[in-house]
């Protein structure tokens, strides 16, 4: 699996960096202050040519001393009203660079002004992932190997806290593991595949694993992930994994896990459909955040529930006009074997709601309708709770990954009632993320502080995306930051708080979207 760099962050150190990246936008210099000498004097001397501007994707290149770095600058265009995601998307930019120069310890110096400058290591650790990932392993590599990025450091003026590094160097080794996981192919990666990755985790890092196989999902009534799982040769699971910091909130995490959805009987089309191995996106999410939070040791209690399954066409597979009784008791008739994520979903809600979390976050790849409707990178929060969803805004914002409120209306889940059931999986295609959104509120068992985050959009680049196509890691970076707010704000006394203050980093403020 992927290894991300070290990272740390803080002034320039003396020695070590074997290629120093700059940035500037037109009519603005790159920031020194700090810098050893000789690099300040190599920047400036770049600033200094003649045809130096700034211009966008401007670069020049040049060596600090006889043996020193290789230090390039580049040009970010006019400063825009909000810089934020020019700055990262530079950084992305040129950690690439750095692997094709073969550089492998780098330093990042920061523009002034920018979003990066003030925001938690969080941010800085997604785009460390972002920019140094890539999923190589089925390739066999004839030519030169790639050139690997083995430390990152993001030079700032000050010296930041050692924990904000540790937490930047967390979150880049989830965003990792969470990307490895969701590239893989179904052909591996099977429920029994994610259930094993699960065991390994949590052996690694101390956590509690257990597997509920068909018949234990039998016995226990879990028909929502029984019948999706039906039409596979590949058996259904719910995996759990608990993580104790030594008491503090309670938090309950849920993934999607559909590792393959064909659509099963309500078969979809071919075009596209292998990007449906991505529909295992949430699962690989919660799963990153249970390795991030075991790796800071956050004082949470945490458990994660995975439903996997596969959603296949075959003669035993659940078909529309089923019905279908649920962990908690209720009916739901199938009219869409595609609306297979909110039926794994209301099993694995109602169990982890019975235990009454402080608070409970669910992420899947649950419609196509949030994609629509927000675009490729943004995901869609459903959340009843003011509180929890302008803490979980407030830290999206922080670390850059895009995240919009939707409705929960009280007329979307009248548009879910069944006609021969308590419910119905499928209703009309009109505003189908939040009728989604409805149905899976009917199974949080009356809990308040509970949210959606569908991730359809986000959770993977697809063949027509802006950059590489293949998972993201969306959500890993954002929920740590949002844990860390919440912590420091008082745990469960405000499990609203927004993710402000020491807990998204002493440097928390302008998000700079
Ligand atoms: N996994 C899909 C949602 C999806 C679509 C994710 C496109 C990423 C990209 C989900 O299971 C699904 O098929 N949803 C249907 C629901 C419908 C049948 C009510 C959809 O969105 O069309
Ligand atoms: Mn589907
Ligand atoms: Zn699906």
């Amino acid at each position: 699996m992927t290894r991300a760099p070290e990272i740390e962050i803080g002034p320039a150190a003396e020695a070590g960096a074997d290629l120093v990246v700059a940035a500037a936008f037109i009519g603005e210099t790159p920031g020194v202050d700090g810098l050893p000498r000789s690099i300040a004097e190599a920047l400036g001397r770049l600033a200094a040519r003649p045809g130096w501007r700034g211009a966008d994707r401007q670069k020049l290149q040049t060596e600090a001393g006889s043996d020193g770095p290789v230090v390039a600058l580049y040009g970010l265009g006019k400063r825009p009203e909000t810089n934020g995601r020019r700055v990262d998307e530079w950084v992305r930019e040129a950690l690439c660079d750095a692997a094709t120069l073969r550089a492998s310890r780098v330093a990042v110096v920061v523009p002034p002004g920018s979003a990066l400058a003030t925001a938690g290591g969080e941010r800085f650790g997604r785009l460390v992932a972002r920019g140094t990932y890539k999923f190589e392993r089925f390739r066999n590599s004839g030519d030169e190997p790639p050139g690997r990025v083995e430390a990152v450091r993001l030079v700032l003026p000050e010296e930041a806290s050692a924990e904000e590094s540790a937490v930047a160097a967390t979150v880049a080794g989830a965003v990792a593991f969470c990307r490895d996981l969701a590239n893989a192919p179904a052909n591996e990666a099977n429920p029994a595949w994610m259930d094993e990755r699960a065991a390994e985790l949590a052996a690694e890092h101390g956590l509690a694993h257990s597997s509920l196989g068909r018949p234990e999902l039998e016995a226990r009534g879990m028909g929502g992930i029984l019948a999706v799982g039906a039409g596979s040769e590949n058996e259904p699971r719910l995996v759990r994994l608990d993580y104790d910091g030594g008491g503090g909130p309670k938090i309950a995490l849920v993934g999607k896990g559909v590792t393959f959805d064909t659509g099963g009987i309500s078969i979809k089309p071919s075009a596209d459909m292998d990007e449906m191995k991505y529909d295992k996106s949430g699962a690989c999410t919660v799963l990153a955040l249970a390795r991030a939070v075991a790796e800071l040791a956050l004082p949470v209690r945490l458990a994660v529930y995975v439903p996997l399954a596969e959603n296949m066409p075959d003669g035993r597979s659940y078909r529309p006009g089923d019905i279908v009784r649920c962990y908690d008791g209720k009916t739901v008739e199938i009219l869409n074997t595609d609306a297979e994520g909110r039926m794994i979903l209301a099993d694995a809600l109602a169990l982890a709601a019975e235990e009454s979390p402080d608070v409970l976050l669910e992420f899947s790849t649950l419609t196509g309708a949030s994609v629509i409707a927000l675009g490729q990178d943004a995901a869609s929060l459903y959340t009843p709770d003011d509180a929890l969803a302008g803490a979980l805004l407030g830290a999206a914002e922080g670390t850059g990954e895009r995240l919009w409120r939707m409705p929960l209306w009280p007329e979307f889940v009248e548009r879910m009632k069944g006609d021969h059931a308590d419910l119905k999986n499928s209703s009309s295609r009109w505003g189908s993320a939040n009728t989604a959104a409805a149905f899976l509120s009917r199974f949080v068992g009356g809990l308040e502080r509970w949210a959606h985050l569908d991730i359809a959009g986000g959770a993977y680049v697809g063949r027509d995306g802006d950059e590489d196509p293949g998972a993201t890691g969306y959500g890993v970076a954002f929920t740590v930051a949002w844990l860390r707010g919440l912590l420091a704000a008082g745990g469960a006394a405000a499990p609203g708080a927004r993710a402000e203050g020491p807990g998204a980093g002493p440097r928390a403020g302008s998000a700079g979207a």
